[in-house]
């Protein structure tokens, strides 16, 4: 056994490949990856960044109880990802939120030089230059881990995500709307957060979440508005993106795994909508629902999957454009068992 890992650990080390994203756009246009090539899932998906492409690094967790929650994006170019003037974000960049046991929450931006990038079989290591972030992931993508030494924002610790289910998204296209790709290495894990914030000791285990997107424009030019969110309940994990693109057409992506058996990865069938009394649809800049309600046809084998998600906290507000909240899940196939759980989820556009 030890020998094969050995020999396995070898061939691994053999295809680690490096890459080096500059803080700042180079020129030329980028050879993109648009659908699923062997390995290198969570890895980059451009061989440079110019002005208007983009990739960035999403993870989360939210705590079983609710009260607790972290969200930390790694942007390569946030200009170019988020259309925002070059002079008002640094090129490469962190943003991290803070939900804190108290009720309160914080928020750091943390400018970074050169991204150092490693790809290991699906997984993919990162070394945010300068900016004391990094993240370490396993070439089969079960354990990622964050590291944190941020004396500026006086934030330390890390964060580790294990996939205890194995849950893998294979195949086919990862485009979601036209210039603009999104890679789910992480749908569900078990994440363990040790941290200390401002002298204040924050641990928790709770769900993580981790994913990329990236794209060849802004994604202010792909999309209207979406609902985006990850929810865990019994045995049950889901990932929803409801969106409208900027011509207004519907785009409807969901995954479904059941004690990670990927049930359903796909395109269609999966309906999103606001619940309560600001339950306009599509979104109205200005009206908050209370939650959302989630139908998602898994097939004639399987059933219809429907869940209730009622909003906690919200964690993140941009008043009239943007909300990240923190609720509790109720849901299962008409007709089976229901279970409740927590979700952590966004809306755009609203
Ligand atoms: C990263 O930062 C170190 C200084 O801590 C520097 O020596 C090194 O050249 C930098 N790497 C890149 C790729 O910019
Ligand atoms: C993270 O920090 C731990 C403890 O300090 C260390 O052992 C590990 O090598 C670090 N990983 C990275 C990616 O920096
Ligand atoms: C979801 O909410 C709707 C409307 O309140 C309710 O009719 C339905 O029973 C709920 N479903 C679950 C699984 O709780």
């Amino acid at each position: 056994m030890a020998a094969l890992l050995g020999l396995f650990g070898f061939v691994v080390s053999a295809l680690a490949q490096t890459i080096i994203f500059p803080p700042y756009a180079q020129s030329g246009t980028p050879t993109i990856e648009w659908t699923l090539g062997l390995g290198s899932f969570d890895g980059p998906k451009m061989n440079f960044f110019n002005t208007n492409s983009a990739q960035w690094w999403y993870y989360d967790v939210v705590s079983l109880d609710l009260t607790q929650s972290i969200v930390i994006t790694f942007l390569g170019n946030a200009p170019g990802a988020t259309s925002t003037p070059a002079t008002e974000v640094p090129f490469n960049f962190i943003e991290v939120n803070l939900q804190l046991p108290d009720g309160s929450l914080a928020a750091a931006l943390v400018p970074s030089e050169a991204i150092i990038m490693t790809t290991n079989g699906d997984g993919s290591s990162a070394v945010f230059n300068q900016s004391g972030y990094s993240w370490t992931g396993t070439p089969d993508v079960s354990v990622y881990t964050i590291n944190i030494t941020d004396p500026v924002n006086d934030l330390y610790g890390s964060i580790v995500f294990e996939t205890v289910r194995r849950e893998h998204i294979l195949g086919g296209t990862l485009l979601v709307v036209e210039h603009l790709g999104w890679a789910n290495a992480i749908p569900d894990s078990v994440a363990t957060v040790t941290l200390t914030y401002q002298g204040q000791a924050i641990s928790y285990q709770g769900r993580g979440y981790h994913d990329s997107n990236w794209g060849d424009q802004s994604f202010a030019d792909d999309l209207g508005s979406w609902y985006w969110g990850h929810a865990t309940f019994g045995p049950w994990s889901l990932v929803w993106w409801d969106m409208m693109d900027i011509n207004g057409n519907e785009h409807q992506l969901g995954y479904a795994a059941y004690n990670g058996i990927i049930i359903s990865n796909t395109c269609a069938g999966i309906s999103v909508r606001p619940t309560g009394p600001n339950s306009a649809y599509p979104p109205v800049a200005g009206l908050m629902p209370d939650g959302f309600y989630i139908q998602y046809d898994l097939g004639l084998l399987n059933g219809n999957l429907v869940v209730n998600v009622t909003n906690t906290q919200s964690v993140v507000d941009y008043p009239g454009l943007y909300t990240r909240w923190v609720g509790s899940v109720v849901g299962g196939v008409t007709g089976e068992t229901t279970y409740t759980g927590v979700a952590l989820y966004e809306e755009m556009g609203g």
